[in-house]
Order: structure tokens, then sequence, then C-alpha cells
């Protein structure tokens, strides 16, 4: 894809983000979207203006790397949605396990995850920082995807 576009859609991804995580200390530049989008392993799923999803796939093995929704958006299964969408176009592809991880405090996202159909599998101690400097620990999820295949 142009240079020109990826770096508009790193922006608004940016913006997103941003707003939707209310915390600086785990907003994702667009400089840094950029870099991700760059990379050829690096895809995404954008709901205009109001949600996305940057995901990497490696062989046989999928990654969110982040998922985010606006605001004013959220709550309405857009979230929902991506992570389906997410899983159709891994349908076309080798892949048949997705990754994830999530801090251990962010009960919307675990419940979205859940939800979705993710399992816990491990825990990394104080991964994240938040807004008060405190360590927070990640959750590390997996979902089995393309049973069928
Ligand atoms: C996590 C996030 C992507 C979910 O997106 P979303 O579009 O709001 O999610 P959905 O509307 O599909 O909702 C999924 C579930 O969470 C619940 N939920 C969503 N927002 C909620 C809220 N504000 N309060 C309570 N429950 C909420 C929904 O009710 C739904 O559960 P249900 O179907 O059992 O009712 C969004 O909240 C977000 O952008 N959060 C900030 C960024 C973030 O934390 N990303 C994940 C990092 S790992």
């Amino acid at each position: 894809m142009e240079d020109q576009i990826l770096k508009i859609l790193s922006e608004k991804f940016s913006t997103i983000h941003y707003k939707s995580f209310e915390n600086e200390k785990l907003s994702f530049s667009s400089r840094f979207i950029f870099s991700l989008l760059k990379n050829p392993n690096i895809s995404y799923i954008y709901k205009k203006n109001k949600g996305f999803c940057i995901f990497s796939i490696n062989k046989e093995e999928a990654e969110i790397i982040t998922i985010a929704v606006m605001p004013k958006y959220q709550n309405q299964g857009i979230g929902f949605l991506i992570l389906n969408q997410l899983e159709e176009v891994l349908s076309k592809s080798n892949c048949n396990k997705i990754f994830l991880d999530v801090a251990s405090n962010n009960i919307i996202a675990l419940h979205l995850y859940k939800k979705a159909g993710f399992k816990k599998f491990g825990t990394r101690k104080n991964y994240y920082t938040n807004l008060k400097d405190n360590k927070v620990d990640a959750i590390l999820m997996e979902k089995v995807v393309n049973l069928k295949k």
C-alpha cells in the first residue's frame, strides 16, 4: 500500500488508540503504527473512524498487537465484530491459533476476549505500568481457530 495512505491510516489509528486507552503510557504514536503497518507480516482491520485491530501473522500463529474502539462507539458490539472479522481473515490463511496479552485490570477487554472464546494460558508479572506508575500483570490468552481445516 502507498506510504501516503498508510500514513493517514496510522494517524487515525493513533488517535483512536490514544482516546480509547486514556493512558499516554500505553498510547502508540502514529510513527510507531506506521512502522508496524509497513511490516509485511502485519495487517489490520478497520471500522471507519470507530475502531481497529492490528495483528501479525507468522506461519500458523497470529497475534493481536492492539485493538481499540473510540469511546463514543464502545459497548455497541464493534470490538466483538472486529474479532469475528479477524477470524474470517485468518480462515483464508494457514493460521490455527491467535495469541494476545491483556492487562489483568482491563475488565472490559478480558470480558470481550472470553466472550470471543479466548482462554488464559499464562501470566506475565508486572508487565504493564498504569497511570499511577503501578505495575500490572499481563494475562496471556489464546484461541484455536480454523478447526475445520
Ligand atoms: C476493549 C474494547 C476494544 C472493547 O470494544 P467494544 O466495541 O466496546 O466491545 P463490545 O461492544 O463488542 O463489547 C464486548 C463486551 O464488553 C462489554 N462492554 C463493553 N464496554 C463496556 C462498558 N463500558 N462497561 C461494561 N461492559 C462493557 C459489552 O457489554 C460486551 O459484553 P456482553 O456482550 O456480554 O454485553 C474497547 O473497550 C476499548 O477500545 N478499550 C480501550 C482499549 C483496550 O483496552 N484495548 C484492549 C487492549 S488488550
